[in-house]
């Protein structure tokens, strides 16, 4: 890949995968058609537990209705959970496509990665604010995507911490080192159309945003607008 090839790829349109904790669920289904048919790439969805954050939102069988209504969306599935190892089945079987879970869980890093691809899922590492980027570093080789938090992990609509920026500087140089082109870089938390040109410019090329777009009047338009198209 040339240089010029590079640039493009860290400063062009990101893809945007809408959180759907925002969504209103008494309509979900009509809430996710509108973001996907205003160009969302997929969809983000949030499992929490209760215990490795304070909340607790959507499980297995909302996965699985959404897997029989979008039957070709991919499903960008974040695990909060604290032992993400003992659900990648259900969720790969309810039809996640990609599953993500954190570095900072009580699962072996390496074994869950595992467990995601021999379930037949692409598999994402996450960090929340306080883990260094270098924590994913080992496993890099091995993901399809990193998921730098820029909010504390458990409720949507808080503010966009700006020290995901610097991470996802050097995890984009680190990729970029190892030639690692394909490896999607997300951030979660805070993302909207007023700093999302800064996330792509940091390095990141996949961009989560539930209240941005589920809060907006015109959810598509706020899909365009946060993947700056
Ligand atoms: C927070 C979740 C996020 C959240 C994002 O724990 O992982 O995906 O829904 O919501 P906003 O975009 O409103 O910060
Ligand atoms: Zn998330």
């Amino acid at each position: 890949m040339t240089g010029t090839d590079w640039k493009d790829q860290i400063c062009g349109p990101a893809l945007v995968s809408p959180s759907i904790l925002s969504a209103d669920f008494a309509y979900l289904a009509d809430s996710c058609r509108a973001v996907l048919d205003g160009g969302a790439d997929m969809l983000h969805i949030d499992v929490m537990d209760g215990q490795f954050v304070p909340n607790i939102s959507i499980g297995v069988p909302v996965v699985r209705c959404l897997r029989r209504a979008f039957a070709d969306v991919f499903f960008d599935v974040h695990l909060m959970v604290v032992t993400p190892l003992d659900y990648v089945e259900a969720f790969a079987r309810a039809g996640a496509s990609l599953i993500s879970f954190h570095a900072e869980a009580f699962s072996p890093i390496g074994k869950t990665i595992d467990a995601i691809h021999q379930a037949g899922c692409q598999a994402g590492l996450v960090i929340k604010p306080g883990t260094p980027p270098e924590a994913l570093f080992p496993y890099l080789d091995q993901l399809e995507l990193v998921l730098v938090m820029s909010v504390e992990p458990g409720f949507g609509g808080q503010a966009f911490q700006p020290g995901a920026l610097e991470k996802l500087r050097i995890l984009r140089a680190e990729a970029r080192r190892r030639g690692l082109c394909d490896l999607l870089i997300e951030v979660d938390g805070g993302i909207s159309a007023a700093n999302s040109r800064e996330v792509i410019e940091a390095g990141a090329n996949v961009l989560v945003a539930g209240s941005a777009v589920f809060g907006a009047a015109d959810p598509a338009a706020a899909v365009r607008a946060v993947g700056c198209r």
